[in-house]
């Protein structure tokens, strides 16, 4: 399964490829995270990243694209398939995914664009934090811990919230995603692989829907 997770920022486009990986056993590739451990490992790409990210602007282009194109070609683990979340994002990277599966003879399978109005989104941007151990996501409105200050999941008591995570940058990211990645809406609804949900429902009902298209392939 080859999927493609569309959506601005906030959408549940990680949330959702955590569990469609666990379920499908495929890797979720996400390119927002590639990009946080090399910004954490002070790598060069790491301290260029930082800048745009910090700035709600995307990481230029060819960057992104041979990133991708190592993960593809050179792990085994993508052989089962993969989630791509947060990638493609311009019609740039659309075109190179295109040349990269048909020399590596894949298809896509779906695109799935999640759909969430602007007011919702703030809220769960700002209310996200992540365990610093085990990665546990949380949020302050959605999904608190059981016991305050407490990972359910590995008992650890620090968390981490992103540093992008707030107003000013969030509505830049709105903004690059309007600009930027809305196009590629169209472009893969052309291509008849285009799914829309409602991303503004609860987190199951979310999952279902994209169970119901999963459950088609
Ligand atoms: P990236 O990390 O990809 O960030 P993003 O696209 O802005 O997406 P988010 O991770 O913020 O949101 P999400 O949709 O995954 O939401 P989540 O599931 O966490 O990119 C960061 C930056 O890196 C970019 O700005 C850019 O600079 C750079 N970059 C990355 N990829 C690039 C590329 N291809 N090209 C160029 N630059 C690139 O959910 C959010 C919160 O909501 C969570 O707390 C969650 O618990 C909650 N939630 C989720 N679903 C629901 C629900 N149904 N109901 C209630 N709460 C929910």
């Amino acid at each position: 399964m080859k999927l493609i997770l569309l959506g601005p920022p906030g959408a549940g486009k990680g949330t959702q490829a955590n569990y469609i990986k666990s379920k499908y056993n495929i890797v979720q590739l996400s390119t927002g995270d590639m990009l946080r451990t090399a910004v954490n490992s002070m790598s060069e790409l790491g301290l260029k990243a930082n800048e745009i990210m910090k700035s709600g602007g995307l990481v230029d282009d060819d960057i992104i694209i041979s990133m991708i194109e190592e993960r593809l070609s050179k792990s085994s683990d993508c052989q089962n398939g993969f989630i791509l979340d947060g990638f493609p994002r311009t019609l740039k990277q659309a075109k190179a995914l295109d040349i990269m599966l048909s020399k590596l003879n894949k298809s896509l399978d779906s695109v799935i664009h999640i759909k969430v109005e602007e007011d919702l989104l703030v809220r769960r941007i700002s209310g996200r934090f992540t365990c610093d151990e085990c990665g546990e996501g949380y949020n302050d409105y959605y999904k608190k811990t059981k016991i305050d200050g407490i990972c359910d999941k590995c008992g650890n008591d620090s968390f981490i919230r992103r540093a992008d995570d707030n107003e000013k940058t969030f509505s830049l990211r709105v903004r690059s995603y309007i600009e930027q990645t809305e196009p590629l809406i169209p472009f893969y609804d052309k291509k008849k692989l285009l799914k829309t949900i409602d991303g503004s429902l609860e987190f199951k009902e979310v999952k279902d829907s994209i169970d119901a298209i999963l459950d088609k392939l």
